[in-house]
């Protein structure tokens, strides 16, 4: 004969612990907006700009679904690369009526330097990535964050903010492509 207390334990204990997490995680967030997405919030935390990561992720409809590590770190990767190409048509779009030489040719290595940064991570970061090459993944978004300061340096003060979405964003996908769990690197 079973015991009807022994049967209804376990689905007890899970309620309990369920409820738990539920009101840990209330608590957790309870300052920040009711949009929030926990996984988000949770890989984020580990990150260099926590928020740069939180806000870019949550506003992304591909991140928001995302629900394991690997496939948040590829639409991360994704992202840095449509920023990149963003800001090389921003700045492709303001050098057109430029005539100053020096702005020209600043905004030319602008240009020059989110190429660089999109065309990296399309034939090299985000196939590693898929192919599981975390390492050289890893390597090619680090041109990301050299291009957005080699662009800053210039001294066009254009778009800064984007180039700081895109350097905070770069530097983000470095502290979440080391917590993926590695097929290929030793
Ligand atoms: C995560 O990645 C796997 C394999 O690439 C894919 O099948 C799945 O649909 C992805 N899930 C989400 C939520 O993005
Ligand atoms: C450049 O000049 C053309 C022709 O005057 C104009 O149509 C265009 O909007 C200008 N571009 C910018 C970025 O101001
Ligand atoms: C950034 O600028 C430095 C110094 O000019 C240069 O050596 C480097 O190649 C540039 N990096 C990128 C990714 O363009
Ligand atoms: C980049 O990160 C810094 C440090 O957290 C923050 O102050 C800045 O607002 C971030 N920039 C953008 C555009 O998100």
């Amino acid at each position: 004969m079973s015991n009807p207390t022994y049967f209804y334990l376990p689905f007890l204990m899970l309620l309990i612990v369920v409820h738990l997490l539920f009101i840990n995680q209330n608590t957790a967030t309870a300052t920040v907006n009711n949009d929030m997405v926990p996984f988000i919030r949770k890989s984020c935390a580990v990150t260099e700009y926590p928020d740069t990561c939180v806000s870019v992720l949550e506003g992304d409809p591909r991140s928001r679904i995302a629900t394991d590590l690997k496939n948040l770190t590829k639409i991360s990767m994704d992202i840095v690369y449509e920023e990149a190409i963003g800001l090389k048509s921003l700045f492709i779009k303001a050098g057109e009526n430029v005539t100053d030489p020096v702005l020209k040719m600043n905004i030319g290595s602008c240009i020059g330097e989110f190429e660089t940064c999109s065309f990296h991570m399309k034939t090299y970061g985000i196939p590693s990535f898929e192919n599981g090459d975390y390492a050289d993944a890893i390597s090619q978004v680090t041109y990301c964050i050299d291009c957005s300061s080699n662009c800053t340096d210039t001294g066009t003060k254009l778009f800064n903010e984007e180039i700081e979405t895109l350097f905070n964003l770069s530097t983000d996908v470095l502290g979440l492509s080391s917590m993926v769990p590695s097929r290929t690197n030793m």
